[in-house]
């Protein structure tokens, strides 16, 4: 088959590029490079420059690259700017993929693996959140995203289309230095940026209900990630019409705050350094946890990697971008 990748030059994409061309697929990038970057996409594979907006561009892509299925990664992922943004967070993520079902629609391609994410499902009150746990995005981000599952449902149900929809939770980690994740919106690279400052990395609040009173996540390694996307576009080549999974990608393991920035300090030689504790952020869920178990049934698929994996990948990317003198 041949997939175009829609967010190929970002942070995942370019994991999921490699995954899958190391997988045997073809694949096309299509990319706005809002934040993505073209040296990102490995030589040998083409790149399209335009949003997912532009239903011509889309189309004449399709057909010119014969493609066969879509991997839908391009979106707006900041929480907060969402809040202050959201017909923009609607447009970009609601109507883009709007445009780009259209464009798939119109070209017969029925095949899609969508970006989804844990921000579904706002402040869930479970140990484990399992597929049917309820959705109560606390976002117009997460809103966006549930709104695309749904669309994507409604669409594979009305036009046959063969669809899985990846809610990724913690993503952290780092295939090669230079694929690491350049922005300081998650833990991992936040702690980074502080101990590069000078200053003692911020922990906010601990005294959730949790064994050491701060947030539990669900970490989860990139080229986890990656490698779960090819896992989905081979069981997309045998579906049936009308297929539409909706899958969680984590370990099934929860980490708290305390424990990761210990080992990020620990891992980067900032043993001495005493992280901050600070007030609660508003609307940080005290524990979000993935069941894993969907994942592992439907499409044989689990993880790989483990905590030190991530930050061990995502310190040799930042070092790499803030060499020391
Ligand atoms: N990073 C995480 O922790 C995380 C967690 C859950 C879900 N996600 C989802 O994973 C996806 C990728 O996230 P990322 O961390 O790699 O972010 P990223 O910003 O590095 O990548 C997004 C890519 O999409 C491109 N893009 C954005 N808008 C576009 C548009 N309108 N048309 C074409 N291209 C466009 C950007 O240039 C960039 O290359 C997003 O859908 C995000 O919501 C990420």
């Amino acid at each position: 088959m041949s997939w175009l990748i829609t967010g190929g030059a970002g942070y995942i994409g370019a994991h999921v590029v490699r995954a899958m061309t190391a997988g045997g697929e073809d694949v096309v990038v299509y990319d706005d490079l809002s934040t993505g970057s073209a040296d990102r996409v490995p030589s040998g594979v083409p790149l399209v420059v335009g949003s997912v907006l532009d239903g011509e561009l889309l189309e004449r892509t399709i057909r010119e690259h014969g493609v066969t299925g879509v991997v839908h990664i391009a979106a707006r992922k900041q929480v907060g700017e969402s809040v202050e943004r959201p017909l923009y967070y609607y447009r970009e993520n609601v109507t883009g993929l709007q445009t780009l079902l259209d464009a798939m629609t119109a070209t017969g391609v029925d095949r899609v693996v969508f970006s989804s994410s844990a921000a579904v499902y706002g402040m869930p009150d479970v140990d484990l959140v399992t597929e049917d746990t309820p959705c109560l995005p606390m976002s117009p981000y997460g809103e966006t995203k549930l709104v695309g599952e749904w669309l994507i449902a409604a669409a594979a149900r009305a036009h046959g289309l063969r669809a899985v929809s990846l809610r990724y939770f913690n993503v952290a980690g780092a295939a090669a230095p230079e694929l690491a994740d350049t922005g300081v919106f998650n833990l991992v690279p936040m702690v980074f940026e502080r101990l590069e400052e000078g200053e003692a990395p911020r922990i906010f609040g601990d005294d959730y209900a949790t064994p050491d009173g701060t947030c539990v996540r669900d970490y989860i390694h990139v080229q986890d990630i990656a490698s779960a996307h090819q896992a989905a576009a081979v069981r997309l080549r045998e579906a049936p019409a009308g297929t539409s999974l909706v899958l969680n990608i984590g370990r099934g393991e929860g980490s708290s705050v305390r424990e990761m920035v210990d080992r990020i300090l620990k891992t980067t030689g900032h043993e001495d350094v005493v992280p901050e504790v600070t007030p609660r952020r508003p609307g940080d869920p005290a524990r979000v946890v993935a069941a894993a178990d969907r994942i592992r049934a439907e499409l044989g698929w689990s993880a790989r990697f483990g905590l030190d994996d991530m930050i061990e990948s995502a310190w040799g990317g930042w070092r790499h971008r803030h060499p020391r003198d």
